[in-house]
């Protein structure tokens, strides 16, 4: 799948920085959560807002201010390799970058973003970087025009073909005029960091929230003589931010649309994309098919020219080339080797190793397994902490009894085994290469290779038992 090229910022020798505003507590959400970690696409905000500012920057320069349960907010980014910057008590957008100021004043620009709008892409944070550098700004916003404005922060342009801004004005102090303004305040920017910390205590909380609003920089640059641009992005919804949960439901559709939309363009069929979940990080080779309500969650691979039929919930599994996963499977952290086939109404659990061209039929349940190359389990069978051989056959209905109540033991099956219907294979057990085992046995001890083994009660048979029993029931039951 083709990956989007790193755009690193030109500049020379200009220090350019990142800060992501992510600390606040996302009220409007109602939720336990902080607000950029709820997930949008099969991730949280910010680490969408994070894998779009390190396209532009190396991870070193990109600062996360987080605030808001900032232990839990840090370790879910983490991996990434970003800074960090506390800030403690949650005064405002204004009050974060002052926060943030010992680390940003070895900058020369800094770009500013919001962790709670995801779709921001690489090409138009860097277009905001080189428009900033080109217009010779102090602060330069990033806009965007919506039928509906509300909500957000308007521009009031010098005049209609100016660059040039005078304010930005929030919507609980915009006076019915300016509320109609159409251009709206995005929440990213561009500043000089010295002009932006030159005049950072200059924000006032006199406002409803009695917050320091990093929008108000922009009246105050200007009456420090100091050039506030802004630049329109080329697609408004990029910045659409996830205040509350309909907005986060309507930003996950975009993003789920976008990305059926680019597998398509890269070769994958989808019968009907409006009913697939595919989180944003999910690969899949082309040519191959991805029947109506299937998800595909998480780190999930799918190889070329496989067949992912209908209502399957597919999360972190590699999937081969040539594979058919048969409607209505449950898999987490597991593999699946081409050829293989899975379903209908298989459950894999996590370690779960399909080999190549195995069969995993109805009704079967795996965890913590290998199944060798061509080997069969195909209905009703429990395998857990098992290892299975090549060309194997797993008859119907059986169990590895793998738990003793306290520990967990393990199940060897070595190649070409032939395990009969309903048996029950007691771990810790060996049952040797091309061994035999008879239907419903109960297996205890380690089976030899080449034997048969049968563990079961011996039948017998009373002859007339059931003819006499009848006769004896008639004789009592007269009327
Ligand atoms: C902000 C802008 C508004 C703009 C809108 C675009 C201000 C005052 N208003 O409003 O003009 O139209 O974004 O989406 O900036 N945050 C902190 N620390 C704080 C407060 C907020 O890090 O003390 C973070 C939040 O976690 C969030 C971001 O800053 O990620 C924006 O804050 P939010 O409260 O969502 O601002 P909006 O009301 O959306
Ligand atoms: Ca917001």
């Amino acid at each position: 799948m083709a990956k989007s090229k790193t755009t690193h910022v030109k500049g020379g020798a200009t220090r350019i920085a990142i800060a992501i505003m992510a600390a606040g507590k996302g009220t409007r959400l109602k939720s336990k959560h902080p607000k950029v970690l709820h997930e949008v696409g099969g991730k949280p905000l910010l680490a969408h807002v994070i894998t779009a500012a390190t396209k532009v920057v190396p991870a070193q320069d990109v600062y996360a201010i987080t605030g808001h349960e900032a232990d839990r907010v840090r370790s879910a980014v983490a991996h990434t390799g970003v800074n960090f910057v506390l800030q403690k008590e949650q005064h405002g957008t204004g009050h974060a970058l002052m926060v943030a100021r010992g680390a940003l004043e070895r900058y020369d620009q800094v770009i500013v973003l919001s962790g709670d709008a995801p779709l921001i892409t690489s090409q138009t944070i860097s277009r905001l970087g080189e428009f900033h550098a080109s217009q010779r700004a102090a602060m330069t916003i990033l806009t965007a025009q919506l039928e509906k404005p509300t909500g957000y922060g308007r521009i009031i342009r010098k005049n209609a073909k100016s660059d040039e801004v005078l304010a930005i004005v929030e919507e609980k102090a915009a006076t019915p005029a300016q509320k109609k303004v159409k251009e709206i305040n995005s929440g990213f920017y561009a500043f000089e960091v010295k002009s932006l910390y030159d005049h950072i205590d200059e924000l006032g909380s006199d406002n409803p929230h009695g917050e320091f609003y990093l929008t108000d920089m922009a009246a105050i640059l200007r009456k420090a003589k100091e050039r506030v641009v802004a630049v329109a992005a080329d697609d408004p919804y990029e910045i659409l931010g996830g205040n509350t949960r309909a907005e986060l439901a309507d930003i996950d559709q975009r993003l789920r649309m976008s990305k059926c939309e680019q597998l398509m363009a890269d070769g994958v069929t989808i019968f009907y994309p409006q009913t697939c979940v595919i989180d944003t990080d999910v690969e899949i080779g082309a040519d191959t098919v991805i029947e109506p309500f299937v998800q595909l969650l998480g780190n999930t691979r799918v190889g070329s020219e496989s067949r992912i039929r209908s209502y399957n919930v597919i999360r972190n599994v590699t999937i081969g080339d040539k594979v058919v996963i048969l409607p209505g499977c449950v898999m987490d952290d597991s593999s699946v080797k081409a050829g293989a086939i899975v379903g209908p109404y298989s459950r894999l659990r996590p370690g779960s190793e399909i080999g190549e061209g195995s069969h995993v039929g109805n009704f079967v349940e795996t965890k913590k397994i290998k199944l060798g190359k061509g080997s069969k389990a195909n209905h009703l069978t429990y395998l857990g902490d098992a290892e299975i051989g090549e060309g194997v056959n797993v008859g119907a209905g059986t169990i590895t009894c793998n738990y003793d109540g306290v520990h967990k033991h393990k199940t060897i099956i070595e190649d070409g085994v032939f395990v009969g219907s309903d048996t029950t294979l007691v771990a810790p057990v060996r049952v040797g290469k091309g061994a035999y085992i008879g239907a419903g046995s109960c297996i205890t001890d380690d089976v030899p290779a080449d034997s048969l083994a049968v563990a079961r009660g011996r039948q017998i048979v009373k002859e007339g038992w059931a003819r006499e029993k009848r006769e004896a029931r008639s004789k009592t039951q007269k009327p």
